[in-house]
């Protein structure tokens, strides 16, 4: 879509698109984004610097308020992502390829993802739950057997791709390490020490490519040899007497890869800074965790935020927080400063366990898009904290060392100790 006699406008002074932005940590970024909240929840700045392919566009509008956020992901009619999800500009069949339904509008998108949710049954939810939980037990035996190392490496990196790949029902270790190696390229392309002078276009088509074909070969696999889990469920799901293709079948592994991993890592190492950082808070909880770690949970996502951004495009022309919108025009939401926002959340810059409502939008702003996996995500963390706080209380955690990005916030690596 392309945008015709859209205004010259001026930029905000408080830029949010150089490289340099998005290097610095979340504390520093939120200084930035308090101000923007503050006096101009929506502003128009310059195309994201350090994009794969030059911008096609002379700006993009980011939203950082709650409000503004719910709304424009509540109205998809308005601010749709059949025209891209990502901050910045990304090669059309490499959205097409990667994005999934996460990446389409109506109707599409209800009937694939209502296709895939006849595939998460509650049979296989219940089943995943247990193994969750004999699995989160594994990996603190694992980390108690070794006084020190990396936590990220040692326990964060671990339950995530476990539990994807074990739902999916990719089998040996060899081909879950490799996926999970092509999940991170797939979010850490910008990042010039995961790049190790590779072009960024490069690690991400190799990432992109090799996640595509692991998907596709699973599902002629489970054709040819159903079993019980998710990939034969879903090459045999048939909805309205519709059925998934293969390349549908292959760009949903590449989501749930991207989705399922990198997302919930990062909350397990920053939600387990935060409790080292808010003592209290954590003795809250282990005076009673089954009582209060539903409410925690939704603590943790709203802290770490670990999805930072997501993009819609507007289809129409239309009027946001006040400004004049084009069609075409890009708006992009930033998740991580609606959730700190002071008009949604009383004294947000407090980890609270027990705030209780918590409206935060680390999910997503509600709508059509919101995170399919927040119940698995939400499971994991319950049973991985159940383990590290109850059998590891001298844990210690150094500083993180944390990617360069604007869309997930991740830590590469964060030093522990026993
Ligand atoms: C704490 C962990 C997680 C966070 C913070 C998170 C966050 C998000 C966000 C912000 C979105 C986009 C929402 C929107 O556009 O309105 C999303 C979508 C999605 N997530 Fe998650 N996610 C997490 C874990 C997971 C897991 C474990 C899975 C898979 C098992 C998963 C699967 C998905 C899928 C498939 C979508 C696309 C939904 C759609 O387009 O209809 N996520 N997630």
């Amino acid at each position: 879509m392309t945008v015709t006699d859209a205004p010259l406008r001026a930029y905000d002074p408080v830029s949010v698109s150089p490289v340099s932005f998005w290097a610095k940590t979340a504390e520093e970024r939120e200084e930035s984004f308090k101000i923007l909240r503050a006096e101009r929840p929506l502003s128009w700045h310059p195309p994201l610097e350090g994009g794969l392919m030059p911008p096609e566009n002379d700006g993009v509008w980011v939203a950082t308020s709650h409000e503004l956020i719910t709304e424009i992901s509540k109205h998809p009619e308005i601010f749709c992502s059949g025209e891209g999800f990502q901050f910045e500009e990304v090669p059309e069949d490499i959205l097409t390829a990667a994005g999934s339904f996460l990446g389409m509008d109506a109707p599409q998108h209800g009937r694939m993802r209502k296709l895939v949710s006849a595939a998460f049954t509650p049979k296989q939810v219940a089943k995943i739950h247990a193994q969750i939980k004999d699995q989160s037990a594994r990996i603190v035996d694992g980390l108690l057997a070794q006084k020190e190392g990396d936590f990220v490496a040692q326990v964060s990196k671990k339950l995530p791709m476990w539990t994807i790949y074990e739902m999916v029902g990719l089998e040996d270790d060899a081909r879950r390490e490799e996926a999970a190696h092509h999940a991170d390229g797939m979010v850490s392309w910008a990042d010039e020490e995961v790049a190790a002078g590779r072009e960024p276009g490069e690690v991400l088509t190799d990432s992109l490519v090799s996640l595509l074909m692991l998907g596709m070969d699973l599902a002629a696999e489970r054709r040819a040899h159903p079993k019980a889990d998710l990939w034969t469920n879903l090459v045999e799901v048939e909805v309205d007497g519709a059925k998934l293709t293969d390349e549908e079948i292959g760009s949903f592994f590449v989501l749930l890869s991207v989705a399922g991993n990198d997302t919930t890592r990062n909350s397990i190492s920053l939600t387990m800074r935060a409790l080292q950082q808010f003592p209290d808070q954590k003795q809250l909880l282990l005076d009673d965790y089954d009582g209060r770690i539903v409410t925690a949970i939704e603590e943790f996502v709203r802290w770490v935020s670990p999805v930072m951004t997501f993009r819609r495009t507007a289809t129409q022309d239309t009027v946001l927080g006040g400004h004049d919108i084009k069609a075409g025009e890009w708006v992009a939401m930033v998740y991580s400063s609606g959730n700190r926002d002071e008009r949604a959340f009383d004294r947000p810059e407090l980890f609270d366990i027990t705030r209780n409502p918590n409206p935060h939008v680390g999910f997503g702003g509600g709508g059509p898009h919101y995170c399919m996996g927040n119940f698995v995500a939400k499971m994991q963390l319950r049973e991985l904290f159940d383990q590290l706080l109850h059998r590891a209380p001298t844990l210690q955690l150094g500083e993180p060392s944390y990617l360069t990005g604007n869309f997930v916030r991740a830590v590469k690596s964060m030093p522990y100790s026993l």
